[in-house]
Order: C-alpha cells, then structure tokens, then sequence
C-alpha cells in the first residue's frame, strides 16, 4: 500500500509542477484532444510511448499490447484505429517494436505459456513467413532482434489492409504509417524505412 501512496504522492507533484510550468495545461486538455500520432507499441514497462519521443499529454493516442500485434479480429484494437483515424483524424501511425522483446523472444520456444501461446503464435507466424532471413542467424539474441524488426514491418502491413486505412486513403485522408524500433540500450528510435502513404 505504502508504494501505491507514493504514487498519488507522486501524481500531485506532478500535476503542481505542470501547472507551475503551464497555468493553462490542463484547463487547455478539458477542451478536447488533438493528438497527430497514433501509437501502437509494446505493453513492455520499459517502453513508454509519450516519454520516448518527449510529448505531453494530449499529443498520442495509445495502443500497447504483447509484442505490438495488429489482427484483424482484435477488436480493442481495430476500435483504437477507427477512433484515432476516422474521429481524432491523426495524421501519423507509429508501430513501434523494441528490440529484446521477451514476447517476441517467447514466440520462438512456444509450448508452455498457457494463454499468452495463442497471441504469440501470431509472431511466431511471422518467424515462419520469413524464415529464409532468420534460419541463417546462428547468435540467438541476433535473431530475437530481427524477428522484432520482422514483426514491425509485418504489423505496419497490417495496419495498411485494414478497411479503416484503406478508407480514410480511399477517401484521401492524410495518413502515413510507420515502423520504428526502440533501442533498450540507448534509449534511441529507429525508422525501419517502410512508411507507407497511400498514395501508391
Ligand atoms: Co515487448
């Protein structure tokens, strides 16, 4: 309990020096939100989305799950795209993977994860599909890292066939896709080159 108390504690600090910074900030939040980015990323604690790139509150739109999956029947996810596409407008969908992801590391010795084995077989999809780029890597923490590049790129096509995406382009909406990679040892992002626009 007293951990929790920390972290009301915590949570009033914050909040006074926010408004000490900005006397407008949350009075300017109340009025609605705007964000331009849409986030889909990995539940990893290590990992948090407005704390990496640096924006406040009111500037991402978040969804994180295990190993940051895009299915078409999930459909907390799909619900997350629609608001963020066809009500908040957001200009940039940011699918960000990390590197020494223990889902994506899970995928590839399923069998006793009970639950969690039936979202990761989604992962371990993606090893098979491309298992001409990974059968090589011999170093296994080389080959974790590929495969979380792998189902980035993987995620972001995803993203893209969506009857959401494919209408909000259909329509000429302004929205780019994205896959980055988060870097643990660093703290730094990686484009992985593979935006997609709509307009080809
Ligand atoms: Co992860």
């Amino acid at each position: 309990m007293s951990e929790l108390k920390d972290l009301l504690e915590n949570n009033r600090n914050w909040a006074a020096r926010v408004t000490a910074n900005d006397p407008e900030f949350f009075a300017r939040l109340t009025r609605g939100q705007k964000p331009k980015h849409l986030w889909i990323g990995c539940s990893d604690s290590r990992v948090p989305a407005n704390e990496i790139v640096d924006l406040p509150p009111g500037e991402v739109f978040v969804h994180r799950n295990v190993a940051n999956i895009v299915l078409q029947t999930d459909m907390n996810c799909l619900s997350v795209l629609q608001y963020a596409v066809e009500t908040l407008k957001v200009e940039h969908i940011i699918v960000c993977g990390h590197y020494g992801c223990g889902g994506v590391e899970a995928s590839m010795k399923p069998g006793n994860l009970a639950l969690i084995d039936n979202w990761l077989r989604k992962v371990s999809a993606v090893a098979e599909k491309y298992h001409d780029i990974l059968d090589p890597i011999e170093e296994k923490g080389e080959k974790v890292n590929r495969l979380c590049e792998l189902n980035v790129i993987e995620q972001v096509s995803n993203v893209c066939r969506t009857t959401i995406i494919q209408g909000a382009w259909d329509q000429g909406q302004k929205l780019s896709v994205h896959g980055w990679i988060y870097d643990i040892h660093d703290g730094l992002l990686h484009d992985l080159g593979v935006s997609v626009d709509g307009s080809t």
